[in-house]
């Protein structure tokens, strides 16, 4: 594997960071996960304006531009050999003196990582998975905001290792006041009699790209959106529930545990929005093949 360390690309046994550096140290950092079809990123402006959001709210910043990121993602994939790739960014505060104040460190660490895509991605969008509501809770917004896509990444670490206890494919949290916020790596949506629902950012929650994306095309596609917050209850009795990611686009969810079997996997509406992001992404792209 080539990976990217600082500025430019360099073997994996030569990509190596300091035991002092506060992202190993702490989790002192941010990142992004970028999805490249046929060399082409989609939306990367709206993964550069998150990290942008997310530097501002850990009070970093870098020396790096948006182009710089872009540049640096497809490099990585291409040396790699990779035109299909979910490329991870990675940007913690770098090297400072033992301690949390932060003053000293003074050069961030960029790292960027390309990996392939998985290859059940296609049989999953037809099945459907399997999904575990967790009991340990999201990071409640007021104390590290889940709006914030930062490398501290043990909330979402735990509830994977419970949801894998019971075979799911995805663990999804509920917040502090017991209601649906998101997946360790996805949001989350339902649907019921033709309405598409999703917590609202307030749940505290990450806004995904793709969130955006489904939210937008569903709009166009006539469908009713509601952004809100939503009970456990509620989406037990849901008609559909999809995931959304960068890796998983729409992903059907066809049990949630605890619960019952969803009645229709893929679902109607859950197809149309499937549809339309593939549609949406070769358009952007202006893909030669279809995806
Ligand atoms: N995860 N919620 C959380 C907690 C996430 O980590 C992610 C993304 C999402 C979906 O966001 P987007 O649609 O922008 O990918 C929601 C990426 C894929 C990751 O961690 O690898």
């Amino acid at each position: 594997m080539r990976i990217w360390l600082q500025n430019k690309i360099v073997p994996e046994r030569l990509a190596k960071v300091s035991v002092l550096d506060r992202g190993f140290l702490y989790g002192d950092g941010v990142y992004e996960a970028v999805r490249v079809y046929e060399g082409r990123i989609f939306r990367a402006e709206h993964h550069w304006k998150r990290l942008d959001g997310s530097l501002g709210s850990i009070h970093m910043r870098i020396p790096w531009s948006h182009s710089h990121l872009t540049a640096a993602c497809l490099a990585t994939a291409r040396a790699n050999g990779l035109s299909e790739a979910l490329v991870r960014v990675t940007l913690s505060r770098g090297q400072g003196e033992v301690g949390y104040d932060p003053r000293s460190a003074k050069r961030p660490t960029l790292t960027v990582i390309a990996s392939p895509i998985r290859k059940d991605l296609p049989r999953l969008w037809r099945s459907g998975v399997k999904i575990a509501v967790v009991n340990i809770r999201r990071n409640p917004m007021r104390s590290l905001s889940p709006a914030i896509k930062h490398t501290n990444a043990l909330n979402g670490i735990l509830a994977k290792i419970e949801a894998l206890k019971t075979g799911a494919f995805e663990g999804v949290f509920l917040n502090l006041e017991g209601f649906v916020a998101e997946g360790t790596i996805s949001n989350i949506f339902m649907v019921k009699r033709g309405v598409v629902k999703t917590p609202s950012l307030d749940c505290g929650i990450l806004e995904g790209v793709t969130r955006r994306s489904v939210l937008e095309l569903a709009r166009k596609d006539r469908v009713r959106v509601v952004e809100s917050r939503i009970p456990l209850k509620e989406l037990l009795a849901a008609d559909e529930v999809f995931l959304t990611s960068t890796t998983m686009e729409v992903m059907p969810v066809a049990r949630i545990v605890p619960g019952r079997a969803s009645p229709r996997t893929p679902g109607p509406v859950t197809r149309l929005l499937q549809k339309s992001l593939r549609e949406l992404i070769a358009k952007e792209l202006r893909l030669r093949g279809p995806i």
